[in-house]
This record gives structure tokens, C-alpha cells and sequence, in this order.
């Protein structure tokens, strides 16, 4: 069994931390390695375009690479199924995932040797990485929900070799998400965050209601705070979840004549344009709420 290794360092628990060892993606643990392999495609199936624009999973030969925000697993054992890595490094703030991740390497026999999983703080922005040791880091749904992005930006620089890459998929506020299934949908239909404003009702409609941290940024934002860590960065776009694109069915038409739904996301909706598959785009990129950005370390 591949062990976990502690280390908060007497770290004092946020609030961050509380939530995350409570709530995972999947809590229940999958009983076979059929299982939890089929709920890695089911996965990317139920986002539609997240493979293609995160460019899953690569052949990252040799490579050692970092899952930050590793969660029940989907990255530590797609990377051990799916490609030549060296060493997989997993690394969250919640036990009870890392626990999970452990059971499911268990499941699909993978050699401990090449896996590591560490427990560290939201606290302490700290990578317990030596300076340019790793090859790629992936993470995905993380850097939104932590207390100081920036300062995990700066130490993904830190621990990345010189040219290395890094894949990472964070809340995008340009997508129908934001502005149509959250704006329209869920204030204004649905009346479900009475009194709250737009992003304090989007933090909700996200990973939970007590969600404590959960942003949005339009992509000029973000690249902007990847730069300032030192990285090269491209936005790709932002993959799609079910509960938008069905938003987009069932409000189209509608939202555009309500008088209450602001100027602003109406314009939003205006301005979008559609691919040949009916995927919709903003400002030529997918408007999804799962924004992908793809840095490379100088
Ligand atoms: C929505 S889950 C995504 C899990 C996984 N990356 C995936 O795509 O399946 C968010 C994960 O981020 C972790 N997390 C939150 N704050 C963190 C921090 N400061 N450092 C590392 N991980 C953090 C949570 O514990 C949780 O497992």
C-alpha cells in the first residue's frame, strides 16, 4: 500500500482544510478496479470537451509529475494507467481523498515505487518539493478553492524544471455558468440564494453550499496572476459541465426578454457564437466553466 506522508508540520487547520476533509469528489470508495477505471471515462465523457482541451493524459515519459490537488484520485491513477511516468506525486489538504487515492492504487496494482501521496495545509502554500524537480504538474478544480493561489502558482514555478509544464483547470467567469445557470437559472428562476450577490451565489452552486473558497476568473485575470509567478500561459478554453449546457437549452430564447436578467449577461449571451458541434463560444473560446490554462516554465 503506497503510504501517505504527513505533512502539515503543525500547521493550525483553516477552515479550507475542514471543508475538504469532509467533502470529496466521490466519497464512497470503488469496490474494483473495473469501477474505478469506468468512473474515469464517465467523467470525462460528463464534461464535455474536458479531454480535448486539457489534453488528457500525454505520454510523459519518464517524467516525475505532480497531481496538486490530487482529490479521490482521477489524476494519480490515470497518470499510472495511462502513461510512462517516472513518479506520480500526489498532494492534497484533505486525508479522507488521499485515503481514497490510496485504496484505488490498491485496486489497480500499481508498483508503490513510482506513487507517492503527501497531506499538506491550504495554511501553508509551501510545496514540500526540491526546487526544479518535476516535469509536469496537473490541477484541476484546486487553485479557486485555495486561500493564496498565487503564492502555490509561485511555488509551482519553484519545484518545476526549467521548460517544464503545467496543465491547470480553474473556474472560468466567462461561461454560461457564471451567467446563465447560476445569473438566471438558480437567482432569478429558481429564487435559490435570496439576498445573495452573484458571486457569493456562485461560490454555492459549486462544489457545495458551504463551499468556504470558490472563485471564478475571466481568463485575462488569470493569466495575468500566472504571468506574475514567472510562467509563459495560454488559455485554452473552458470545458463545459452538464448543468450549464442544459441551462442553455432550457433559457436561450427566454432570458433575453426576462427584464430581470441584467444587461450584463444578457450581453454575455449575445455575444456568443457556436461551433460546428453546437458548442457554444465567447470572445472564441469555449464558455465553460472549466477554464483551462496551459503554462510552461522559461
Ligand atoms: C473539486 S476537488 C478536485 C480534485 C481533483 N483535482 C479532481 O480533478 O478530481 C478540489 C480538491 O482540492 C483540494 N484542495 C483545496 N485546497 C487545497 C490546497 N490549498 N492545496 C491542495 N489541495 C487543495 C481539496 O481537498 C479537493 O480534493
Amino acid at each position: 500500500m503506497v503510504t501517505i506522508l504527513d505533512n502539515r508540520q503543525h500547521v493550525s487547520t483553516s477552515v479550507v482544510d475542514e471543508y475538504w476533509n469532509d467533502h470529496t469528489v466521490t466519497a464512497l470508495p470503488f469496490k474494483t478496479a473495473d469501477e474505478s477505471a469506468r468512473y474515469l471515462s464517465w467523467l470525462y465523457a460528463e464534461y464535455p470537451l474536458s479531454g480535448e482541451l486539457l489534453g488528457i493524459w500525454g505520454s510523459r515519459d519518464q517524467q516525475i509529475v505532480l497531481d496538486y490537488g490530487c482529490g479521490p484520485g482521477n489524476g494519480v491513477v490515470g497518470f499510472s494507467l495511462f502513461t510512462r511516468a517516472a513518479k506520480i506525486i500526489g498532494m492534497d489538504i484533505s486525508l479522507k481523498a488521499l485515503r481514497l487515492t490510496q485504496s484505488r492504487l490498491g485496486l489497480h496494482s500499481i508498483d508503490e515505487n513510482r506513487v507517492s501521496l503527501i497531506w499538506i495545509s491550504d495554511s501553508n502554500a509551501t510545496i514540500p518539493l526540491e526546487n526544479e524537480s518535476v516535469d509536469f504538474i496537473n490541477c484541476q478544480g484546486v487553485l479557486h478553492h485555495t486561500s493564496d493561489p498565487q503564492a502555490i502558482l509561485k511555488e509551482f514555478y519553484r519545484i518545476g524544471k526549467p521548460g517544464s509544464t503545467c496543465t491547470i483547470m480553474v473556474y472560468n467567469a466567462e461561461s454560461l455558468y457564471l451567467h446563465l445557470y447560476t445569473a438566471y437559472e438558480k437567482m432569478i428562476v429558481e429564487n435559490a440564494f435570496p439576498g445573495l450577490d452573484l458571486l457569493e451565489a456562485f461560490r454555492k452552486n459549486t462544489d457545495g453550499e458551504n463551499c468556504p473558497i470558490s472563485r471564478c476568473y475571466a481568463p485575462s485575470e488569470f493569466l495575468e496572476i500566472c504571468r506574475g509567478a514567472g510562467f509563459d500561459a495560454v488559455y485554452e478554453g473552458g470545458y463545459f459541465s452538464r448543468s450549464e449546457l442544459r441551462a442553455l437549452n432550457r433559457h436561450r430564447e427566454n432570458c433575453l426578454s426576462d427584464e430581470r436578467f441584467a444587461d450584463e449577461h444578457k450581453d454575455f449571451m449575445k455575444n456568443l457564437t457556436f461551433d460546428l458541434r453546437g458548442y457554444p463560444q465567447y470572445k472564441g473560446k469555449y464558455a465553460g466553466i472549466g477554464g483551462v490554462y496551459k503554462l510552461r516554465r522559461p
